[in-house]
């Protein structure tokens, strides 16, 4: 836990990501934009004292501020990298406006909404001490609550809900769904692992195509409880158990599907754990350990997306390379392309990769099961 001394008197300072917090904390209810980066510069936060709503246009204000045209690259992936350091630089000057969150989630500021719910949703027990948040993520906290409450529509799931909560992986961009719902079942298939379920989507899919017997881990706590909750609401406990664990559950299935994150690049917060994952050590677990947790004619199906590739970060051939390596064939492909906003949105400065984006899903079966 880190603190900050306000009136002579430690509070606690929270943030979801991986920030140097700053050192000093300076109070303000009439401040700008400019303002509050200079003293950003000497490691002081400013905690905001006024109106919720002028807050609101003080953050809108300091993050037009902050935002800068990346510095020229050569490469795609110094593109990615100095975009991805851009933006964290960035989203340190943003954090330096903070609310004061007071006992039960309350914020004591003239035009506050009441953001309690919001804040359950993100920290599981209500606080008995008050602390402090940077603005930006209180609102982030506030938006993703009524993504939880409203939900995300699943076609694989005939159009039934998975709701998910602030750090949890989202399958909002949901092309690869449809990649398990379509992909042939192994006769007799009647167990299934679903490594890293996050939301437990896929582990759904596959309930509702008729695997009797699933199990699902992850080794995010918001995910396993998030992924409990989807499976309840959906009527699929009898199916499905949600496991708190890394990697593998003990006994052998007679499919494993994982979806690991899909970039091989260092997270810079718990949110980021689904979508960065250096030197790509979650798939070589994955492709390392599986055999041993699959029945003999048992197969894995691994999603995974090229974006890697288009940004540089994976030469093109490595993965088929590490299919080889670790003792896999690959028995049946397919593959789709995103359909999400981002993939056209040319002010992304990553657009030139996304744009050529596509996600595949690898049926790989053990090549001790080809021999035979
Ligand atoms: C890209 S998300 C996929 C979530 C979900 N399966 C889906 O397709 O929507 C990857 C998930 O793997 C989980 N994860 C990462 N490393 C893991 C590990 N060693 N063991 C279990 N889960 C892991 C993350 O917490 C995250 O929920």
């Amino acid at each position: 836990m880190h603190t900050l001394i306000l009136h002579q008197t430690p509070i606690e300072y929270r943030n979801e990501s991986s920030q140097k917090p700053p050192q000093n904390v300076q109070e303000s209810a009439q401040i700008s934009a400019e303002q509050i980066l200079q003293a950003a510069k000497n490691n002081t936060a400013t905690l905001w004292r006024g109106d919720f709503h002028q807050g609101k246009q003080l953050l809108a204000a300091l993050k037009k501020r902050v935002r800068k045209p990346s510095k020229p690259a050569a490469t795609p992936a110094e593109i990615f990298h100095k975009h991805r350091l851009a933006q964290s630089q960035q989203s340190r000057e943003i954090n330096m406006l903070l609310v004061e969150v007071g006992v039960n989630f309350t914020v004591d500021l003239p035009r506050a909404p009441d953001v309690q719910a919001a804040l359950l949703d993100v920290y599981g027990v209500a606080n008995t001490e008050a602390f402090l948040l940077p603005f930006n993520q209180l609102l982030g906290f506030i938006g993703a609550h009524e993504w939880h409450k409203q939900g995300v529509p699943i076609s694989a799931l005939g159009g039934d809900k998975i709701h998910v909560p602030f750090g949890v992986f989202s399958p909002l961009r949901g092309e690869y769904l449809d990649l398990v719902q379509q992909i042939r079942l192994p006769e007799n298939c009647h167990t299934a692992f679903d490594i890293g379920t996050g939301s437990g989507v896929l582990a759904a899919i596959l309930a509702r195509r008729g695997v009797a017997n699933i199990i699902a881990t992850d080794n995010n706590p918001r995910a396993v409880l998030c992924a409990r909750e989807n499976i309840a609401r959906l009527g699929l406990v009898n199916q499905i158990k949600v496991l708190q664990q890394d990697f593998f559950p003990d006994g052998v299935a007679n499919v494993i599907v994982c979806n690991p994150p899909w970039l091989p690049a260092k997270p810079t917060s718990a949110v980021e754990t689904a979508l960065y994952d250096p030197n790509h050590s979650m798939l070589h677990g994955v492709l390392r350990e599986a055999a041993a947790h699959l029945a003999a004619d048992g197969e894995l199906w691994l999603i995974m997306s090229d974006l890697a590739e288009h940004l540089g970060l994976r030469d093109s051939g490595s993965l088929q390379q590490w299919f080889a390596e670790y003792g896999w064939h690959i028995a049946a492909q397919s593959h789709t392309v995103p359909s999400h906003r981002k993939a056209t949105d040319e002010r992304d400065p990553l657009a030139f990769a996304r744009q050529k984006e596509c996600t595949y899903l690898y049926c790989l079966q053990k090549n001790s099961f080809q021999a035979a």
